[in-house]
Parts: structure tokens; C-alpha cells; sequence
């Protein structure tokens, strides 16, 4: 791979007779754009004397037309007028085979790199990177945790549906989010855990028990486990609604009787405590219900291509480590008893606004935010990770609020400081069949591939060497993974995510589809070509002074930078609408005339090839996604 001294050998064996000053925050082993901009701020300090650091922060990326920007002021110059300035350098810019004549634009000074040079310099550079280009050196990039220097362990908690309980838009985004997070992770070196963490604990799960003995039938749960505890559940739940809603037109019709519990909430409590107090009989149901869970999303997370490390689960989280929690909530003085419940105090201690949450529920058994908080511990021990990221709904804002504050205040506060709770906004167009009792995972990747096995009927030319050499359900499981994954992907987090399975099979509009069309466009005329390193040198580029051509490799040279940014923010849209921009341009330079051949005419052009395959087959793993390849 290229060195420093490699990066500098190979400008010289380009004739650049330039040498590169290196800025400390230049990362010119992982970003090329960084060659340009270290060698411009190098002429900058030459011509005007300016201060090296403020040369190099003045040069931006243009808004407009142009590859970099110099945004004059920036160079902090005493007693000159801006325009004088600009008009100055215009005049004394040195010629270099890097840039063309600079472009006189009010205050600033508009360059524009000389589109020959580029293939020459950044060629070479994708091919030597391949698998890694787009990847930074230098890890500190997160901004809340600035301490984290280089890549280290990190778990990425995602999807955690909930045993027996519906799979909504809020585990989908999770899970589509979450993938994405742990692929870039991974992409940046990290040593990544993928966890799950199953809803397989709590009153609901006492719920699910008590209708198990009424409705529950293992024929029925060995058939299609998911559907089965679903409709065991919806009936269980109905029951109790109905015996609550009796009980309180009793109550209101006789003030003076007592409300009696239903008899199913009493034995919803009453089953749950038997399993929190390790009943064998409990949990032997239990952990029926658990397999089943685990064993199906199993199988449907990988027509999504993603697989957990784990599957832990709140029920996972031992009875000793919550003890252990609240006796030092005791001792800071944050645990307060209130209605024979326990809850943590956190006003008290300075939290301005927020209430005191429950921790204990007054018949004993444990709450969702104990259990959260125990488990963070018990990873620490567990995994000694450098960071946790919690991909979950904004609607738990509060709840992981109170999660990292009840670690500061039991004295925690460096390990609240490596967790992140990564959230999203809202969804629409997700909604369960009228007779289906309830919506799953299945439901949702079924409805999606019966999108996709219409698209390849109506279109029986697209994808069509593809159809030859691959199984026909694994070019659908891939469309269908593509097709749902991108929607989600291409927006940001924060907006509200619209399901709509006729968006995502079609051609005319930027989808995971026609990501995987261009892929495989780009792939196939790359079938069978070996470039020799050697032979490229002596290569002719001149096809790129075309437009078409050079306006392409100003996107690829961009490509480490868009990462970086995605990175720091986790925002999947960043890349994923970078993407097509680079494949929209595909159209003007993917001709259909076959090239294969490696004549001294096309080795560049192909090599030019190889280099947008590179980048997006990395810029697409991503993000979570599988490019599409004949075997
Ligand atoms: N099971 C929860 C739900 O469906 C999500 C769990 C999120 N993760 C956590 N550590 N609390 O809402």
C-alpha cells in the first residue's frame, strides 16, 4: 500500500515535481483530495506569507462549479483588500500539472484540477487502496468522544423486537439504521459486536404465559412460531381488556365493592414473578417461546444479509447485578420508595426537569430501565467495549435519558460517556393485512419481494446475464434486501421514513435497484479484465479531458470525505445520495460496444472502471448492502 514516500514517488513518476508539505489534520494516505489541497496551501504560504494553518483551512469545497475554493479572508492577511489579493494570485500562480488557471471570483479564487493529471494521480491511488478506499487513518472523528483515538471495540444494539409482540416500523428502521452503523464501523476498522437485544422479559411476557394456556398449541408454534405467539397474544390481551373493562362497570355500578383484579392480570403478575423467582415450570414455557423467536428472525434477518453476534435480551440480565444497581443507588442517596414501588430520584440530584422513574414495580418485579441499567454493566464485564451505541425510536429519548444519568449518579459517569443512543423519527405506509391479527418481519419482506418478482417479470431484460448464472430467489432476496434497505437509508434519521414497496421497484427514480443495476453494469463489462500495474503508466488518458469522464473522477476523488462525514454524523443519506449521484453519471460513459479487450486505448479507461466498481461496491457495504455479482 502507499506510503507517505510512496504517495510522494508516485507524483514525481507523474512528472509533478511538486512535493507535498503534510498538514498534521491532512490525511493524505486515505483522502487524494488532501494532495490537492496540502499542494495549494503550499503556493498559498509561498505567494502571500500567510500563516500555513490558515492556508489550508481557507480552501473549501466549492458550492458551485469548480474543485476547490480559496475563500481569501481566511488567509487572515493585515491591510490588503480581499479582490487585490485574489486578482494577485491569479496573476503569479504558478503553472502545475495539477491545476489548471485559477478563476478570479469576487473574494475568492476558484480552481479547477487539470482533468489528465487527476486520472493519472488518483487511478493509481483507488487501485492501491481497493478494499479500503473511503476509509480514514486517523479514527478521531467522533466529536462526543474525542478520547477515542484509535478503533477499538464497539456494540451496536439493534432491532430488539419483542417476544410475542408485533414487528413495527420502529424495529424495521432499527434494524436497517443499525446494520448500516455496524457496516461502517467495521468499514472503519472497529472491532464490531452486532447485538440484538429481545423484549423476552417483563409483564408482557407474563401476559403471553398466561395465554399460552388457553390458546397456545405447539403444532400451531412449530408451523410458523412468530404468527402463532402473535395471535396467542392479540387473544390473551383481548381477554384481559375485556374482564378489565367488566370489572369497572361492576365497580361503577356498586361504589361500595372494591375493584377485583381480572383473573388474567392477576396471573399475568402471577406467572411473571414466578419466572423472575426461576421457576422451572415458567421457564421451561419461556424459553420455548425464546427459541422459537430466535430460530425464526434468525432466518429472516439473512434475506436482509445481516447476522447478530448475539442475541441477548432483558431476560438475560441477572437478578444480582440489579440488586447491585439499586444498593448503590441506595447509597447515593437517588432510590426512594414511593407506593411500595421503587424509583430513582433524579431531580433531586440536579437533573432539572426530569421525574422520578420507576425502577420497581410495587408487586416486586423489575422495570425496563432496571434492567437497562444492570445491563450496561454486565457488557462492561462482559465485552470491555470502547463504546455502545443503542439504535432505538426518538420516542425513547427520555428512557435513555434516564438510563445515562442513573449511571453518573451511581458513579459511572466515564462509562455513560461511551454510550450513544442513536435515534430516529417517525414512519407511515406501514400497517398490517385487515385479517393477519398483526405485522411482522415476514409479512413486511414478503410484501417487498412480491414488488421485486413483478419487476423482473415486466423486465426480462434488465438484471439479464444475472438471471443466467444466479438462483432466481437469490437475485430476488438481494433486490428485495436493496430495494427496502435503500429507502430507509437515503433519507436522514430525523425525518419520518415512508414505506412504499412500488417506490422501491422502480428504475425511473435513485433506489436500491438500479444501485444494483449500475453495479452490475459496471461489473460486467469488467468481466475478465486483469490490468498489470506496469502497463497502466504507459496508457493514454486522453479520453479524460471529456466531461463525462473527468466530471467522474471529480466524484470518486470526493469519496473519502463523504465517508468521513457520514461517519461522524451516522448519517446513511450522506453516502447513499452520493451514490447515485455517481451512478446517475454512468449513463454518459457506459457505452454498450465491448471493450474487454486491454488494447493500450481502453487500459486506462478500464482501469477508470475498476475504480468506480471499487468505490461503489465499498461505498454500498457500507451501508449495509451486498453488491450484486454472477458467481
Ligand atoms: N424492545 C424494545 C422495543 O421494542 C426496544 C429495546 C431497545 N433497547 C434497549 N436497550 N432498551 O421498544
Amino acid at each position: 500500500t502507499l506510503t507517505l514516500d510512496g504517495i510522494q514517488a508516485l507524483l514525481k513518476h507523474l512528472n509533478l515535481e511538486e512535493t507535498i508539505a503534510s498538514f498534521a489534520v491532512a490525511d493524505i494516505k486515505s483522502n487524494p483530495l488532501d494532495i490537492y489541497q496540502c499542494r495549494l496551501a503550499e503556493i498559498l504560504v509561498r505567494l502571500t506569507n500567510c500563516e500555513e494553518q490558515a492556508a489550508y483551512d481557507s480552501i473549501l469545497l466549492p458550492n458551485e462549479s469548480g474543485d476547490l475554493t480559496v475563500v481569501v479572508p481566511r488567509l487572515r492577511l493585515q491591510n490588503i483588500k480581499p479582490r487585490e489579493v485574489v486578482a494577485d494570485l491569479k496573476q503569479k500562480f504558478p503553472p502545475s500539472p495539477l491545476f489548471a488557471n485559477p478563476i478570479d471570483d469576487g473574494i475568492n479564487l476558484r480552481l479547477w484540477f487539470s482533468p489528465v493529471t487527476l486520472a493519472r494521480l488518483l487511478i493509481p491511488y483507488i487501485r492501491d487502496r481497493g478494499a479500503s478506499y473511503g476509509k480514514s487513518q486517523s479514527a478521531d472523528l467522533s466529536e462526543a468522544h474525542e478520547s477515542i483515538s484509535v478503533p477499538q471495540k464497539v456494540i451496536v444494539e439493534f432491532c430488539s423486537p419483542n417476544v410475542g409482540k408485533e414487528f413495527d416500523g420502529n424495529h424495521l428502521r432499527s434494524t436497517v439504521i443499525g446494520a448500516y452503523i455496524a457496516s461502517i464501523y467495521q468499514f472503519m476498522g472497529w472491532d464490531v459486536c452486532r447485538m440484538n437485544f429481545l423484549g423476552d422479559w417483563g409483564r408482557h411476557i407474563g401476559l403471553l404465559a398466561a395465554g399460552w394456556s388457553r390458546f397456545g398449541s405447539e403444532e400451531l408454534l412449530k408451523k410458523n412460531p412468530l404468527r402463532h405467539l402473535l395471535d396467542v397474544f392479540v387473544q390473551v390481551n383481548d381477554l384481559l381488556r375485556h374482564e378489565q373493562e367488566e370489572a369497572k362497570s361492576r365497580s361503577s355500578q356498586d361504589q361500595e365493592n372494591v375493584v377485583e383484579h381480572s383473573t388474567t392480570s392477576t396471573e399475568k403478575d402471577e406467572l411473571f414473578r414466578r419466572l423472575e423467582d426461576g421457576d422451572p415450570d415458567a421457564l421451561a414455557i419461556w424459553t420455548m417461546f425464546r427459541e422459537a423467536c430466535v430460530t425464526s428472525y434468525t432466518d429472516l434477518y439473512a434475506r436482509l444479509n445481516i447476522k447478530f453476534d448475539h442475541y441477548s435480551g432483558e431476560s438475560e440480565v441477572e437478578a444480582k447485578t440489579i440488586v447491585e444497581v439499586e444498593e448503590i443507588l441506595k447509597e447515593k442517596d437517588a432510590y426512594m420508595e414511593s407506593d411500595g414501588a421503587w424509583v430513582i430520584d433524579f431531580e433531586k440530584h440536579g437533573y432539572k426537569g426530569q421525574r422520578a422513574a420507576i425502577a420497581r414495580f410495587s408487586n416486586g418485579s423489575t422495570s425496563y430501565l432496571l434492567r437497562d441499567i444492570a445491563a450496561v454493566l454486565e457488557r462492561r464485564n462482559r465485552y470491555s467495549f470502547d463504546k455502545m451505541i443503542y439504535v432505538v425510536s426518538a420516542k425513547q429519548d427520555t428512557h435513555f435519558r434516564q438510563v445515562f444519568n442513573a449511571l453518573e449518579l451511581m458513579g459511572h459517569a466515564q462509562l455513560a460517556s461511551k454510550l450513544q443512543h442513536v435515534s430516529f423519527g417517525k414512519f407511515q405506509g406501514l400497517s398490517p393485512r385487515p385479517d393477519s391479527g398483526g405485522l411482522l418481519l415476514s409479512d413486511i419482506l414478503d410484501q417487498c419481494q412480491g414488488a421485486f418478482e413483478e419487476f423482473l417479470k415486466d423486465n426480462p431484460g434488465d438484471f439479464a446475464e444475472l438471471r443466467e448464472e444466479l438462483a432466481t430467489s437469490k437475485l430476488l432476496d438481494n433486490l428485495t434486501a436493496s430495494g427496502l434497505m435503500t429507502q430507509e437509508l437515503s433519507i436522514k434519521r430525523g425525518s419520518t421514513f415512508t414505506y412504499d414497496t412500488a417506490k422501491m421497484a422502480d428504475m425511473n427514480s435513485d433506489t436500491g435497484l438500479t444501485l444494483q443495476y449500475w453495479f452490475t453494469k459496471v461489473d460486467s463489462k469488467l468481466k475478465g479484465v486483469r490490468i498489470v500495474h506496469e502497463e497502466l503508466d504507459n496508457a493514454d488518458y486522453s479520453i479524460f479531458t471529456e466531461d463525462a469522464f473527468s466530471d467522474i473522477l471529480r466524484l470518486l476523488i470526493q469519496f473519502p470525505g463523504i465517508v468521513k462525514s457520514s461517519f461522524k454524523n451516522l448519517e446513511s443519506s450522506t453516502i447513499v445520495t452520493y451514490l447515485f449521484q455517481l451512478t446517475d453519471a454512468l449513463d454518459g460513459v457506459l457505452g454498450d460496444e465491448e471493450e474487454a479487450e486491454c488494447s493500450n486505448l481502453n487500459l486506462a479507461k478500464l482501469a477508470f472502471f475498476e475504480c468506480v466498481r471499487q468505490t461503489l461496491e465499498n461505498g454500498m457495504q457500507m451501508v449495509g448492502l451486498v453488491p450484486l455479482r454472477a458467481e
